[in-house]
């Protein structure tokens, strides 16, 4: 007996047959999507005008994600630790050049600045170096011959140099008494700038340093260290403030006249170690939603602000690290925090959203 199968029927029949047939070839096994960031979210570098960069370990740069994220979103990159003395060369003195090198090659490959972090730090002065058991002047010649080699090394790569991180005391602003200062004597920072200048005649060459914001003596020695290096004609170009801040203090008034009293001087001002702490209490296990706000309208107003400066003066903003379990701070200051613009599976933060605002808003 033949059914009588009208149309009707026979596209209901056809519709269930593709849904069931769709159904079944679904893939259930739920696929971890790799971020796609040119989809997900609009990079920072498509709408900064003023290069924005990360802090980049050469042991990330093969790993999918991490590395797609940063060459994706990012315009600049500074090595988090690979550039400075303690990591560049050996416990003989020998210089280690394959982390830097392969930096280097993955941001010219993505057509990323590179800014050097850092010539000299008494926390990463090497070993040879401590115990150097020649005299102060071979000594001097040794960090002059250090300067020269890797800032040479670099000259078409690397576009700015912190010629000196944090030489000055907290609280007091007197310099540290690192064996820098003990072995060339208190005017060794002219003569370190002097150095890296002789090595690149264009490099940009800046004093970097933390607290230089909340800490009045400390901000006091480093004006007043600008002021004399420029009285003298020793080549400085910049400033990096690292901007290691929390979500409510210090207040951007303070951050602002500081910024303006490096304008006012002509020169550059980098935001060069970003990040935004939202547990300093410690009083959180997991990040809330109004602390992610809080964070999120911090870093707009700090982008605002940093806009706000004459184009001349914007060198860059630079953050930390790129995701939050990934940063120093955690460690550091034995809180959970999640101080960065990306979350643990690469998702863009509220915070991301508000450097977004202030460059669009603008
Ligand atoms: O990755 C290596 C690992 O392979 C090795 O086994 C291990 C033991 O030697 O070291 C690991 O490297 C460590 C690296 O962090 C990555 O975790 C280095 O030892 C360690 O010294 C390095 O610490 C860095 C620190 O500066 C000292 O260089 C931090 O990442 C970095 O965030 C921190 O950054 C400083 C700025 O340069 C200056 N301003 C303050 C800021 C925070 O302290």
């Amino acid at each position: 007996m033949g059914v009588i199968i009208n149309c009707k029927h026979l596209r209901l029949f056809l519709f269930l047959l593709w849904a069931i047939l769709a159904l079944s070839c679904k893939d259930n096994t739920v696929a971890v999507q790799e971020p796609e960031p040119s989809s997900e979210y609009t990079p920072l570098r498509s709408v900064a005008p003023f290069p924005v960069g990360v802090a980049l370990q050469s042991n990330r740069l093969s790993s999918g994600p991490h590395s797609q994220v940063v060459r994706t979103v990012f315009s600049s990159v500074t090595a988090e630790y690979e550039m400075k003395m303690r990591h560049l060369t050996d416990p003989s003195g020998n210089y280690v050049w394959g982390p830097t090198d392969a930096l280097v090659a993955f941001a010219k490959e993505y057509d990323m600045q590179v800014h050097g972090h850092t010539l000299v730090w008494h926390q990463s002065t090497p070993s040879w170096l401590e115990n150097f058991s020649g005299t102060d002047a071979e000594f001097e010649d040794a960090v002059e011959d250090y300067i020269t080699n890797v800032v040479g090394r670099y000259k078409d790569d690397v576009v700015s140099w912190d010629v000196i991180n944090e030489a000055f005391e907290d609280g007091s602003g007197a310099l540290r008494n690192s064996v820098f200062r003990r072995r060339m004597g208190p005017d060794y920072i002219a003569r370190l700038f002097q150095y890296a200048r002789n090595a690149d005649p264009d490099v940009l060459l800046f004093y970097n340093d933390y607290g230089t914001i909340w800490d009045a003596a400390k901000r006091d020695a480093m004006f007043s260290m600008i002021d004399d290096l420029q009285t003298r004609g020793i080549p400085i170009d910049g400033i990096g403030l690292q901007m290691h801040i929390t979500y409510n203090t210090p207040s951007l008034n303070n951050i602002v006249a500081v910024m303006d009293a490096i304008v006012q001087r002509g020169l550059l001002i980098h935001i060069s170690e970003m990040d935004v702490r939202v547990n300093p209490q410690g009083d959180l296990s997991e990040l809330t939603t109004g602390r992610s706000e809080l964070q999120k309208q911090r870093v707009k107003d700090i982008v605002m602000a940093f806009m706000d400066l004459p184009e001349a003066n914007q060198f860059a903003i630079t953050w930390w690290g790129l995701r939050d379990p990934e940063s120093w701070l955690i460690d550091f200051w034995g809180n959970p925090e999640w101080g960065l613009l990306f979350d643990a599976e690469y998702r863009p933060k509220p915070a991301y959203d508000g450097f977004l605002e202030a460059l669009t808003e603008n």
